[in-house]
């Protein structure tokens, strides 16, 4: 009988070599480890939406009758609303679970070993993750220091072998957004242009419109942050109808479960309370800078998003965020630059902001 190696002389080299990306942590989670009561959460780690889902979703789950079935592969009618939602056509939209399995999709189709990613940091880890699980090189291109992507400097980091560049608009973490006349600049380079609009709907702007003229660029965009479903994983991309085939090709038959087919169409069925929702936090998230404004030791940079980034000036942002933690109130928090000492907060409900606002004067204050 062969003698048996490690186990981990099986994995692939390069997969075996990588650190898990740190995700965030359900509540429960959070609350025994800071000992604090599950109701006096306050999760703004993640910039998921406070309202929740669509009120219509509890009573469209339990009627649907199609649980034991397989979804539909080619996802017919989700992409048939998809495209009625974004003003486009069923051909050029693909749904994924979540963003995160279009971006994961897009790598996996057109990364290979040695091939280079253009990111742009400090902005969504998502990219790095997904072009390293392709053993793909990925090439950083740092942001000014209001955060904004530097063209010409893409432009020298160009060559044969980069085959995707990835811009987060509005870009998180810092909420700041990348104008039309630059992707269109970005576009021009030549490799696919990814622009990841997650948090579209707070901000109303799109590159969607440059579509018809690009055929390398892609728009992605999710139901996680707006309509309030991350926990159900539903994402899609506007690209053109070649990328879309080619990525149905590959993705997994049943990506988009029953369960979140329903959550899609009853928030696509419920538009007026969701976007209302959205006008609400984005009022909050000016409420916010303005309360951030007046406290001494914070500066806040303007957000596009439904979140916002803030540096402090007189305190370490590990030791903010820890008392903050024990104070039930979950932010992310930065300690390598450019976003040394910074937090990055949710916009949650107004008693939120309050609670939030409290408790940064009294860490700071003493
Ligand atoms: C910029 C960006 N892209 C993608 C995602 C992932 O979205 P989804 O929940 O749809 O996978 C996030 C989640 O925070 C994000 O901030």
């Amino acid at each position: 009988m062969a003698v048996r190696k490690s186990l981990k002389s099986l994995f692939k080299p390069h997969l075996a070599a990588l650190n898990a990306y740190t995700a965030v942590e359900p509540p429960e989670v959070l609350a025994q480890r800071y000992g604090v009561p599950l109701d006096k959460v306050a999760k703004l780690d993640a910039n998921e939406n406070p309202y929740g889902p669509s009120p219509s979703l509890a009573k469209a789950l339990a009627d649907q009758k199609g649980y034991s079935i397989y979804p539909d592969p080619l996802q017919r009618n989700v992409r048939e609303a998809l495209a009625a939602y974004t003003n486009t056509t069923p051909d050029r939209v693909i749904a994924g679970a979540g963003c995160d399995e279009l971006i994961d999709l897009l790598v996996r189709l057109i990364v290979g070993p040695r091939d280079s990613v253009i990111d742009l940091p400090p902005t969504f880890g998502m990219y790095a993750v997904a072009t390293h699980l392709e053993a793909g090189n990925v090439v950083t291109v740092p942001r000014n220091e209001l955060f904004d992507v530097d063209v010409d400097a893409i432009r020298r980091r160009v060559h044969d072998r980069t085959k995707i560049i990835f811009l987060c608009n509005p870009n998180n973490p810092t909420g700041n957004l990348t104008p039309e006349s630059t992707i269109r600049q970005l576009a021009e380079l030549g490799p696919l242009l990814v622009v990841d609009e997650t948090y579209h709907e707070f901000c109303g702007f799109t590159a969607a419109g440059l579509l018809d003229e690009f055929e390398n660029l892609v728009v992605l965009r999710s139901l996680s942050k707006w309509a309030g479903l991350a926990g159900m994983r539903l994402g899609y991309g506007i690209m053109s109808p070649e990328l879309v085939h080619q990525l149905m090709v590959i993705k997994q038959p049943y990506n988009i479960s029953v369960a979140s087919e329903v959550a899609l169409f009853a928030s696509l069925d419920d538009t007026d309370t969701l976007l209302q929702r959205v006008r609400t936090i984005v009022e909050e998230r000016e409420r916010m800078v303005a309360q951030m404004k007046k406290q001494r030791g914070i500066r806040v940079f303007p957000s596009k998003g439904n979140f916002l980034i803030c540096r402090l000036t007189t305190k370490p942002a590990q030791q903010v965020h820890l008392e903050l933690a024990k104070r039930g109130l979950f932010v992310r928090y930065f300690n390598t630059e450019p976003l040394k000492d910074c937090l990055r907060i949710t916009v949650g409900l107004p008693e939120h902001t309050d609670r939030l606002a409290a408790a940064l004067r009294e860490i700071l204050e003493k």
